[in-house]
């Protein structure tokens, strides 16, 4: 496994979306040091409320080639990350989570009083108000944007992918019968067989705001 150094900002500025690969396979160990990354990405109240299924398989990749339209992506990466956002999970047994968090030190007995039933009455109001799906699915969207960075440094290549049909994708990963997972978004990975120029950003002044939105910085004024 070749992991080379590369900064933060360095794998920011030079992640690009790569939809042609070559047909080398990813390494497993590769493999598994990207993922074990991509769970070290936050999630609300640390609910963890998402899982990734990595599709290497032949048959589960000719799926998504169907699930997705026939991008080329699928077809030729030799992994697709399938990002699985679980809007109910929140209601599951966390005690794994908050030992986990008491034997590491972080967290005390009197932290995870408060923690647990904040994070549930929290949770409540979002069911309320039917935004279950939307707060986990932000917290897959992370762990996806994680990928994408840490695979950039690993000399690999990604492409997000929005473009599904979400009842095929989820047979293809074995959840069709499940309405209470969402899919948040595809990403393939692999060797790049393309080379990818950025295509620019709008100036940051065009989306980045200060104080209110839409209101540019006042000018700075020497003292
Ligand atoms: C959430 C999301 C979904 C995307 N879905 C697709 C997709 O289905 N197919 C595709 O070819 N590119 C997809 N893209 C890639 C964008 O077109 C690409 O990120 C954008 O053009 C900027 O290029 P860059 O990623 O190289 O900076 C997606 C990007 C994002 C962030």
């Amino acid at each position: 496994m070749t992991i080379r150094s590369m900064s933060v900002a360095a794998a920011v500025r030079t992640r690009r979306t790569v939809r042609h690969y070559r047909p080398d396979a990813v390494p497993a160990a590769t493999l598994d040091a990207l993922l074990d990354l991509a769970v070290e990405a936050p999630t609300s109240w640390n609910l963890q409320d998402r899982s990734i299924v990595a599709v290497t398989s032949q048959e589960g990749r000719e799926g998504l080639v169907w699930a997705t339209g026939g991008q080329p992506q699928p077809q030729e990466a030799p992994v697709v990350l399938v990002f699985v956002a679980e809007p109910q999970s929140w209601r599951e047994d966390h005690n794994d989570v908050y030992d986990q968090a008491r034997r590491n030190g972080a967290w005390n007995d009197e932290f995870i009083a408060m923690f647990s039933a904040a994070s549930k009455a929290f949770q409540e109001d979002l069911d309320r108000r039917g935004l279950l799906r939307e707060y986990a699915i932000k917290d897959a969207m992370i762990a996806a944007a994680y990928v994408m960075l840490a695979a950039t440094e690993m000399g690999l290549a990604t492409s997000p992918m929005n473009g599904w049909d979400e009842a095929e994708v989820k047979k293809v990963i074995g959840i069709g019968d499940r309405d209470d997972l969402a899919i948040a978004l595809l990403v393939s990975v692999g060797y790049p067989a393309e080379d990818r120029h950025h295509p620019g950003r709008r100036p940051v002044e065009r989306n980045v705001f200060h104080q209110r939105y839409g209101s540019r910085r006042m000018p700075h004024i020497p003292e």
